[in-house]
């Protein structure tokens, strides 16, 4: 697919495409009537991320129960120069799927210093537009040197727009997570497909701890992921012309032992009426009915060796703290 706009921002060391335009919106559309007409009603996940969706996630990963953030980001910086390594003498793209506000990816990038002709360019890959540009003019004011190609797209539907050289991705945060084991392997599977043999693609994995821990995390006590979630409805109010009531529902965060996963629902608090003007559906929720909107899985080593296995992936590294809360993996295409 070819993107339709291609532009060229202020700065020559920055360029932005944008997948997004050609059918985003008939993509949204399709999707949601589906997801609320359903029996058990449930909204895509990568509807959370408007410009404030993006925001209130930012806040949830300063939240003081939230220790996927801190955790991760310490085995990047304790791990950094093992994984920039990569670029010692050659260059290529480091490529950021869901790279939100790039908080993470300087702990690798502080580790890389230019060498001749081993040049980088980083290509932040992200569905949030506006998360995208502020994110990659911070990073330009901070490297000077840096070359930064941004891909406003859908990973689940836009993977071939990731650059076809010398490359190695990272996908961080655990947002495979987020994906549903069928999805989550299709995407790898994807990642795989789209790696050369020396490319390598470094996964953040956060793993099956005690359920105290988990559901803290998913429940803040000050309601930021409450707001991140019940976030959506605003979205579609604007996107979609729909009247939900953000008031009138609330966060629902538990664990799910059988499926080892986070799941989070928006419950409604009374009986209700809603429109979603653009789709002309009008629906009705019962007192205490919910919509699902996210899951977070949690892994086990032996899962996620199995799952790399059926995608195609072989771990070459496994960095983890001690007490196994999250890995990072790092993986080349297998065989
Ligand atoms: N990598 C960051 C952010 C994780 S949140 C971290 O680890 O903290 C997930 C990010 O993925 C958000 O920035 C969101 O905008 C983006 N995202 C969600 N669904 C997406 C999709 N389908 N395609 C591309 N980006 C997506
Ligand atoms: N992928 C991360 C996680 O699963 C971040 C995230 C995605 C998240 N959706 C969320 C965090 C909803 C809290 C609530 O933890």
């Amino acid at each position: 697919m070819r993107p339709q706009a291609c532009k060229k921002a202020q700065q020559d060391r920055l360029e932005i495409v944008n997948y997004l335009e050609l059918d985003h919106r008939e993509e949204m559309m399709r999707l949601v009537e589906q997801g609320l007409r359903a029996e058990n009603k449930w909204l895509h996940c990568k509807y959370l991320y408007d410009q404030r969706g993006s925001e209130l996630f930012d806040q949830i990963c300063r939240a003081p129960e939230y220790y996927p953030t801190r955790t991760e980001k310490a085995l990047l910086e304790r791990h950094a120069r093992e994984i920039m390594d990569f670029f010692a003498l050659n260059g290529g793209d480091l490529v950021e799927m869901g790279s939100g506000s790039n908080h993470k990816i300087r702990r690798l990038l502080d580790q890389f210093s230019p060498r001749a002709g081993a040049s980088l360019r980083y290509v932040p890959f992200d569905i949030s537009q506006s998360a995208l540009e502020e994110a990659a003019r911070e990073l330009l004011d901070i490297y000077p040197g840096l070359e930064v190609m941004g891909i406003v797209g859908d990973y689940t539907r836009h993977l071939d727009a990731l650059p076809p050289g010398r490359k190695l991705v990272v996908f961080l945060g655990s947002t495979l997570g987020n994906f549903g084991e069928a999805q989550g392997l299709k995407l790898l599977k994807g990642v795989a497909e789209a790696l050369n043999p020396r490319d390598r693609f470094v996964l953040g994995l956060d793993m099956v701890k005690p359920v105290e821990v988990l559901e803290a995390a998913y429940n803040d006590a000050q309601g930021v992921t409450a707001s991140f979630i019940k976030n959506i409805l605003a979205h579609l109010n604007r996107e979609l012309g729909a009247d939900f009531p953000l008031e009138h529902f609330e966060h629902h965060a538990f664990f799910n032992p059988a499926r080892e996963c986070m799941e989070m629902h928006l419950r409604a608090r009374r009986d209700l009426r809603c429109r979603v003007a653009d789709l002309e559906l009008e629906l009705s929720l019962d007192r205490g009915e919910t919509i699902h909107v996210e899951i977070a899985r949690k892994f086990t080593p032996q899962g996620a060796r199995e799952m790399f296995r059926q995608a195609g992936l072989r771990p070459t590294r496994w960095f983890s703290d001690q007490r196994g809360w999250f890995s990072l993996v790092e993986l080349a295409k297998a065989g």
